[in-house]
């Protein structure tokens, strides 16, 4: 077998073979196939595209080519959560003590920050001594015994991925949807859980800017993980705005507090809801109606905030600021953002508010930055909402005065001002299962 070949097939547009498929992944992972021929097959896949099965091959190599979890000695059945990024995500962060609360089983490994999008795994480390890196062992004991982990992902799962997503970042090819398919599910199915719900992002402030791009690249990650038998469904979800009205590390643990409490803002508590619900009903808890039945319950009665606590406490953290907030640092600087002129906010660019957010130091401008747990945003109007000229409509958070000003200038790029009022902003769009799609 030649690359030279595989290459030359998928620029015809024809399916290549599972041997061939693997021939080139694992080939490249080895470092016996150069950076230069994988780079042309990329190029090739982005525009002629993946069969089905082409892609689940694919993406089981890429899965395979490091550790594989056995999730088999926890107890019951393990779903799974993932979103394909978004700015101000910390939907897992209480949807997860959500569905443990209600009797779920969550073993949850997360990843940091990309780009302008933050990472669970960053957020979680706001909360004084929480610890994220936990070894197996520990990590199978903590959900047996709580129903729920939140873990950093081991360096080891799906290097196939870091090796090929590095080079997509550099050869234009990153923006391919059944490479971003292959990238997210190989990481899905070597996390190891039963069943997987997707939360696909759609936007400014998202990978798939159109609902017509997240539909087929919900629909490839759908067919991918039921392919490889593991039930999957995927959300579509809004990301034109920041989710809730907070963009950092521990401002968006708050968030999520209020969410357990039911007390967050509407877009993002409407999410955890629905997904907790849909990871419910997959983990077999009940009907669609009893599981959100059972959801909104352990709101209310205040045990999905015991089951963050404790897992919390568990991984070391001190428990006492998930139900004394509070007690978070606040940044040592504050800045109000101004509204430029009366009128509806017409549009928000999320990325440009990520962007700013990592500017103030909520993310990472390079490899070597150290995460500000207080810098961020809070977005006190977003679309949809009469604003004044001069109203304070958000507040930049940071530990250093000097990133304050540039933040600002920049965030003045993302709002649309004007006279019109937008129509409303649906937080969820569709549902994609294995046999369709169904639009709400
Ligand atoms: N997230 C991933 O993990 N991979 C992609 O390709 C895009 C988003």
């Amino acid at each position: 077998m030649r690359m030279y070949d595989i290459i030359d097939q998928k620029k015809r547009g024809n399916e290549l073979t599972k041997e061939e498929i693997y021939y080139a992944i694992n080939g490249y992972v080895l470092g016996d196939i150069p950076d230069y021929q994988m780079s042309a097959l990329l190029m090739a896949i982005y525009y002629k595209g993946m069969t089905d099965e082409e892609l689940l091959y694919m993406t089981e190599c890429m899965a395979k080519s490091g550790d594989m979890a056995d999730l088999s000695n926890i107890d019951g059945i393990k779903v799974d959560k993932h979103s394909t990024g978004g700015v101000g995500d910390k939907t897992t962060l209480a949807v997860a003590p959500i569905v443990a609360a209600c009797g779920g089983k969550v073993a949850k490994m997360s990843g940091r920050g990309l780009g302008f999008t933050g990472g669970t795994v960053d957020k979680l480390e706001s909360i004084p001594y929480m610890q994220t890196a936990i070894d197996e062992k520990r990590f199978f004991e903590i959900v047996n015994k709580l129903g729920i982990s939140l873990i950093g992902q081991s360096a080891n799962i799906a290097p196939a991925d870091k090796k090929l997503y590095a080079l997509r970042d550099v050869t234009a090819t990153v923006d391919s949807i059944p490479l971003i398919a292959a990238s997210i599910m190989s990481k899905k199915l070597a996390a190891g859980s039963d069943k997987i719900v997707l939360d696909v992002t759609v936007g400014s402030g998202a990978f798939m800017k159109s609902i017509e791009d997240a539909v087929i690249l919900a629909e490839k990650m759908v067919a991918i993980g039921e392919g490889a038998g593991r039930e999957t469904i995927a959300i579509l979800t809004n990301m034109d705005v920041p989710l809730g009205i907070s963009v950092g590390n521990n401002i968006e643990i708050i968030e999520a507090i209020e969410a357990l409490q039911g007390k967050a803002p509407k877009d993002f508590q409407e999410i955890c809801e629905v997904f907790a619900t849909t990871m419910l009903v997959l983990g077999k808890r009940g009907t669609e109606k009893e599981c959100y039945a059972l959801v909104k319950k352990v709101i209310e009665d205040g045990s999905a905030l015991d089951k963050f606590a404790a897992v919390v406490k568990e991984q070391g953290g001190d428990e006492s600021y998930i139900y004394h907030p509070d007690q978070f640092p606040r940044a040592l600087y504050e800045k109000e953002f101004k509204a430029k002129q009366t009128g509806y906010i017409v549009s928000m660019d999320a990325e440009i508010c990520g962007k700013t957010a990592v500017i103030l130091g909520a993310g990472r401008e390079t490899k070597e930055s150290t995460i500000d747990d207080t810098a961020g945003i809070r977005f006190f109007k977003k679309t949809g909402s009469w604003v004044e000229e001069g109203e304070k409509i958000a507040v930049l958070y940071s530990s250093d005065q000097k990133k304050l000003e540039d933040a600002a200038s920049y965030l003045e790029k993302a709002y649309i001002f004007g006279s019109e009022k937008p129509e409303k902003l649906k937080a969820i769009y569709a549902k994609v299962y294995k046999d369709g799609v169904t639009y709400l």
